[in-house]
């Protein structure tokens, strides 16, 4: 078989990284039609239909190493699974993917969902750089650039088993604040009770979401925005996906696997990761090293993108974030969709359509 000659890449995500972006904008605009129709399924499906016929003509060699989380038998693009051309020469990544972050959200046609991917090109000294938790949620912590420049000139830390006051009285002198002021974000979820409880006897400022806490997390590192604090539990690859977002903004997050009950945590041992379940993991741990892209469009709003909007002449609009952890660059990418000549290409039947 005729090969073609390896390319040496340098710094490869420069020049691959908007395809990425591409790949997030087809995913929310091919699930734009599900806003509030009941259906999570088919909004998911339509948005793994997009992205994989975008990642087709994608000259990569792509392994998906984080899929969709394994919620409900959702239709989804799960670990293991090829994307890209996969032609010989082109450059391999990791890939972390999340269609639909928040499909609840969209079949309420409620905010909070976003479509998100990070990847990763290999890297020496880079073992694992998207690291595939092996629980099914994490317990997390997500703050931004301030608290890590306040806590090293200080000589304190946060920690994620720290009490709550602690916690929130450092966020309140980080960012200047009183502690009332220390807006934190979290999942509404019964399992948070009882740091609910602790935030309000504190006096801090709740904002609870229903669904969708990768833009949640990512949220306190984003420059210009009121959140201090992400806190809770939500799933693994959520946590990863964000982690590799924040890595890009320089926030940190701290996580712990939560098994969600006691055969769980057997399993867990059982397959050896009884240390692990003490172990504290960075942004840095989830989303090793520097070559790696983070990328997410807006479905509907959230506090981190802008979701779809439909304008008057056939415009759509989408709102992106795009990064990369080697340059710290981030864009903020506003987009004009003109629906009357744009089409979406779908793996299903390998064809272009109109969205
Ligand atoms: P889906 O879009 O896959 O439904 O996930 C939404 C989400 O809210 C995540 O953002 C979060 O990490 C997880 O679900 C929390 O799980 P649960 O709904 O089981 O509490």
């Amino acid at each position: 078989m005729h090969r073609l000659p390896k390319i040496n890449y340098h710094d490869i995500e420069r020049i691959i990284e908007f395809d990425f972006v591409r790949a997030t904008e087809a995913a929310a605009l091919n699930s734009l039609r599900w806003l509030g129709r009941g259906e999570k399924e088919k909004a998911d499906a339509a948005a793994c239909d997009a992205m994989r016929g975008m990642f087709d003509l994608m000259n990569i060699c792509g392994e998906v190493v984080i899929g969709e989380g394994i919620k409900d038998d959702a239709p989804g693009i799960f670990k293991g699974e090829q994307l890209g051309t996969w032609l010989p020469g082109a450059p391999a990544f990791d890939i972390a993917i999340d269609p639909i972050d928040g499909t609840t959200n969209i079949s309420k046609g409620a905010p909070n969902s976003i479509s998100c991917i990070a990847a990763a090109s290999p890297e020496e000294g880079v073992k694992v750089a998207l690291r595939d938790v092996p629980s099914f949620y994490m317990s997390k912590l997500a703050y931004g650039p301030r608290v890590i420049e306040y806590t090293k000139k200080r000589g304190d830390s946060l920690h994620i088993d720290a009490p709550i006051a602690e916690t929130l009285a450092i966020v309140a002198r980080a960012a200047d604040k009183r502690v009332q002021d220390v807006v934190v974000v979290m999942l509404d979820r019964p399992r948070h009770k009882d740091i609910v409880d602790q935030i309000r006897e504190c006096g801090a400022s709740l904002r609870m979401i229903g669904d969708g806490d990768i833009a949640a997390a990512m949220a306190p590192a984003l420059p210009d925005n009121d959140v201090d604090l992400y806190m809770g539990i939500g799933g693994s690859p959520e946590a990863v996906l964000a982690a590799a977002g924040i890595k890009c903004l320089g926030g940190d997050m701290q996580c712990k696997m939560w098994p969600r009950d006691e055969k769980e945590r057997k399993i867990l041992i059982d397959e050896g990761y009884e240390k692990d379940l003490e172990k504290i993991y960075s942004a840095d741990d989830l989303a090793n090293g520097k070559n790696i892209i983070f990328c997410a469009t807006g479905i509907s709003d959230s506090a981190l993108l802008r979701g779809v909007k439909t304008r008057a002449s056939g415009i759509a609009e989408t709102h992106s974030i795009l990064m990369r952890a080697k340059s710290r660059t981030v864009r903020f990418i506003r987009a004009q969709h003109n629906l009357k000549e744009k089409t979406i290409r779908l793996r299903s039947d390998q064809r272009e359509h109109r969205i």
